[in-house]
């Protein structure tokens, strides 16, 4: 189902999310390519987690449209989102511990009418993660015996299997110490190789800049920036913190309150 390289699967225009009185997104603007790793950031309560949730069908926009390949959509339910293409890797990931990892591979994806035997699964399940060359000991582990980085390539590697044009992946990485974030990176970027659009959210800028095509920032709900992985720590920082506001406009703002 993976596009063409470079091919535009999805286009936000002016995409708002309101909750009540809170104001969750204004007015965003979001576009993501076959075979790119698009980079969300934004300090906590930017909005991140309801744009993704608004991407996998949890949350329905208040205005705004969504194009998917050129044409409109409408992502009413987490169940049109996957059939669509778009996956989504939660922080929790959502893998049973008792089971092993071929059971977590094929879990909850009812929406497939395969009819696999064990067997057709777990040479399903090695192919897959051998193209990946996860570092998976044995597709039989359960997975409470895998580290955090192979938990993480699990969850990946099962959002995979429906093929999806774009896997958005929430902090795949926050739990994870030098090495294991280093192999979860490889696979982010093994993943764009195949051809699929990924968003990935995190609050680490080396992951950030080690990883993304380009860097999307979210501020108090609305864009503030489209970076690449050459813009410095301190400007990426800037754009998140506000300081980048230019600071023409803060200090005219100034101005104005002392000639009250
Ligand atoms: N279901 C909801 N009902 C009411 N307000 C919500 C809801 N979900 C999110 N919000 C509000 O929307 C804003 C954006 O929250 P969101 O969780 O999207 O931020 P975030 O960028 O993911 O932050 P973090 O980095 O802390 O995860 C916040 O002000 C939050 O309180
Ligand atoms: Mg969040």
């Amino acid at each position: 189902m993976t596009a063409d390289k470079g091919e535009l699967i999805l286009k936000l225009r002016g995409v708002s999310k309101q909750f009540g009185a809170v104001t969750a997104l204004k007015d965003i603007e979001l576009d993501v390519h076959a075979g790119e790793v698009v980079a969300l950031v934004g300090d906590n309560g930017a909005g991140k987690s309801t744009l993704i949730k608004v991407l996998a069908g949890v949350h329905q926009p208040t205005e705004g449209t969504i194009e998917w390949c050129g044409k409109p959509v409408s992502l009413d339910s987490p169940g049109t989102a996957l059939e669509l293409g778009i996956a989504t890797v939660f922080q929790d990931l959502a893998l049973c511990e008792n089971l092993d990892v071929v059971s977590n591979l094929f879990l909850g994806h009812e929406i497939n009418p395969w009819q696999l035997d064990e067997v057709q699964m777990e040479v399903r399940a090695w192919t897959l993660l051998r193209e990946l060359a996860a570092r998976i000991p044995s597709v039989r582990e359960p997975i409470a015996s895998l580290s955090g980085g192979q938990r993480q390539t699990v969850a990946i590697a099962r959002s995979l299997l429906l093929d999806p044009k774009i896997i958005m992946l929430d902090e795949p990485t926050a739990a994870l110490g030098v090495a294991q974030t280093a192999e979860v990176l490889n696979l982010i970027e093994r993943v764009r190789d195949r051809g699929h659009g990924v968003i990935l959210i995190s609050h680490n800028m080396e992951d950030v800049r080690a990883v993304a095509d380009r860097i999307v920032v979210l501020r108090l709900g609305q864009n503030n920036g489209v970076f690449t992985n050459e813009t410095s720590h301190q400007e990426l920082v800037a754009a998140i913190t506000g300081a980048s506001e230019n600071s023409v406009s803060r200090r005219m703002a100034r101005k104005q309150e002392e000639a009250v």
